[in-house]
C-alpha cells in the first residue's frame, strides 16, 4: 500500500489532481499496487479561512503517514503577496530537504512541437532531463528591504550556494545518467557573471565529472543554452542547474512539448518521502473553465509511481497520455478540443482498458 498525501491546493490544481488520483489507482490496480489517498486542505482558501498556511505538525506528520505527497499547485490572486504559497510549497521542499526537483520534458507527439522541422528533415525527438537544484540558490529568502518605501530603497536577495548543496545535485543527475544510459550532462551555470557562486558550480561539475569519463560532459552559460535550446533541443540529455535557472529552462524546455500541461516533476531526496507535483501553476487565468489539461497532473502520477517502487505503473500512466495524445484527445492548450473532464475520463478508461 502507497500512502499518497494529497494537496489539491488552488486553481486548477483541485481540476487536475482528481484525474492524476483516479488514472493512479487504476493504474496500480491493473499491476496490483494499492494507492490510500488522503486529502489535505492547505491552500488559499484555508489560508484566507484559518490564517494557517502549512500548520506547524505537517512535516512530521507528513513523513510518519504518508509515502509521497501529490500536490496540485499553490497560488492564488486573492493572495496578492503569495504567503500561503511559499510556506507550503517552500515549506515542503526545504523542511524535507527535498533538494532534486527532477523535470522530465518529452516530445509525446510531433504536433506538440512548435520548432519547424529539424534542418535535416528528421522529426523533433525531444527527451531531456531538468535537475534542478530545489533547496538553495536565489531561493533561501535570505535578505531584506532596507528604508523600504523610500527613494533610497535598498532590497537584498541572496544567492546562497554551498559546495555541499551543489556536489549533491550534480552527483545525482551523473549517478542519473548512468543508470539511464543517457548519452550527456550538461551544467547551465552564468559563471562569466557570477563568478564566486558559479565559479564554485564549475569547480564541482569538473570534480564529479572525472568521476564518470565515459560521459560527454560540457558547460554553457544560461543566455546561450536558453537559446541553444530553442534552435536544437535534441542536443540535450540531463541538464543540471541551480533553484533559479531551472526554474526558468523548465519552463522554457515545456514549451517545446506543447506546454506547461505536459510537463511533470518530482522533488525529491533519495530514500526519503517525495513530493509530486507539475510544472505549471494554479494558472488563475483558466481555471474554473474546465479546460486545465491534466496530463502533467497524470505524468507527475507516472513519477509518483516511479519513485515509489512501481515503474510499471509509471509506464502504464505515460502510455495513457501518448494514447490520448495519438488519439488526438486534448485539451485546447495541447491543440484539441477537450475538457479536463473529458480528457481525464479517456486517460483513465484507456487505462482500465489495458489494465
Ligand atoms: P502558470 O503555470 O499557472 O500558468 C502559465 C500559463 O500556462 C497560463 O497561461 C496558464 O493558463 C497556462 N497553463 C498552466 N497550466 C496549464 C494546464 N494544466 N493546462 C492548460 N494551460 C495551463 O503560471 P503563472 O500564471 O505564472 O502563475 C500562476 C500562479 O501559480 C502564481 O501564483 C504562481 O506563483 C503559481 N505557481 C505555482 C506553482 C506550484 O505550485 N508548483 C508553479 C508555478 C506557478
Ligand atoms: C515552480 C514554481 C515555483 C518555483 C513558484 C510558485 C515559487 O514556479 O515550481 O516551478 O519557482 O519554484
Ligand atoms: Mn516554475
Amino acid at each position: 500500500m502507497i500512502r499518497v498525501a494529497l494537496i489539491p491546493g488552488d486553481g486548477v490544481g483541485p481540476e487536475v489532481l482528481p484525474v492524476a488520483r483516479r488514472a493512479l489507482e487504476a493504474a496500480g490496480a491493473g499491476a496490483g499496487v494499492e494507492y490510500s489517498f488522503e486529502e489535505l486542505p492547505w491552500g488559499a482558501d484555508h489560508f484566507l479561512a484559518t490564517g494557517e498556511t502549512l500548520p506547524p505538525e505537517a512535516e512530521k506528520r507528513l513523513k510518519s503517514e504518508f509515502d509521497a505527497i501529490l500536490l496540485g499547485a499553490l497560488g492564488d490572486p486573492r493572495v496578492p503577496g503569495n504567503e500561503h504559497a511559499r510556506d507550503i510549497l517552500f515549506g515542503l521542499r526545504f523542511g524535507l530537504d527535498l533538494y532534486v526537483n527532477l523535470r522530465p520534458v518529452r516530445l509525446l507527439h510531433p504536433d506538440l512541437c512548435p520548432l519547424k522541422p529539424r534542418p535535416d528533415g528528421a522529426r523533433r525527438a525531444i527527451d531531456l532531463v531538468v535537475f534542478r537544484e530545489n533547496t538553495e540558490g536565489a531561493y533561501v529568502n535570505m535578505g531584506g528591504n532596507f528604508k523600504r518605501g523610500t527613494p533610497d530603497e535598498v532590497a537584498i536577495n541572496e544567492d546562497l550556494n554551498t559546495y555541499k548543496g551543489v556536489k549533491r545535485i550534480v552527483r545525482t543527475a551523473f549517478e542519473y545518467a548512468v543508470e539511464r544510459g543517457r548519452p550527456r550532462v550538461t551544467m547551465c551555470d552564468k559563471a562569466n557573471a557570477l563568478a564566486f557562486a558559479h565559479g564554485l558550480w564549475r569547480r564541482v561539475f569538473a570534480e564529479v565529472a572525472a568521476e564518470f569519463p565515459f560521459l560527454k560532459t560540457e558547460v554553457e552559460y544560461v543566455d546561450a543554452l536558453a537559446m541553444k535550446l530553442v534552435r536544437h533541443p535534441e542536443h540535450y540529455s540531463v541538464i543540471v542547474t541551480s533553484n533559479l535557472f531551472g526554474d526558468i529552462l523548465s519552463d522554457e524546455a515545456s514549451a517545446l512539448v506543447g506546454g506547461l500541461g505536459l510537463v511533470g516533476s518530482a522533488n525529491l531526496h533519495p530514500g526519503r518521502l517525495g513530493m509530486f507535483e507539475p510544472v505549471h501553476g494554479s494558472a488563475p487565468d483558466i481555471a474554473g473553465t474546465g479546460t486545465a489539461n491534466p496530463m502533467a497532473a497524470v505524468l507527475t502520477a507516472a513519477l509518483l509511481a516511479e519513485h515509489t517502487g512501481a515503474p510499471a505503473v509509471a509506464a502504464v500512466l505515460e502510455g495513457a497520455v501518448a494514447a490520448a495524445l495519438a488519439e488526438g484527445v486534448a485539451t485546447p492548450d495541447a491543440g484539441g478540443a477537450g475538457s479536463t473532464g473529458e480528457v481525464g475520463d479517456w486517460i483513465c478508461r484507456w487505462i482500465e482498458r489495458s489494465a
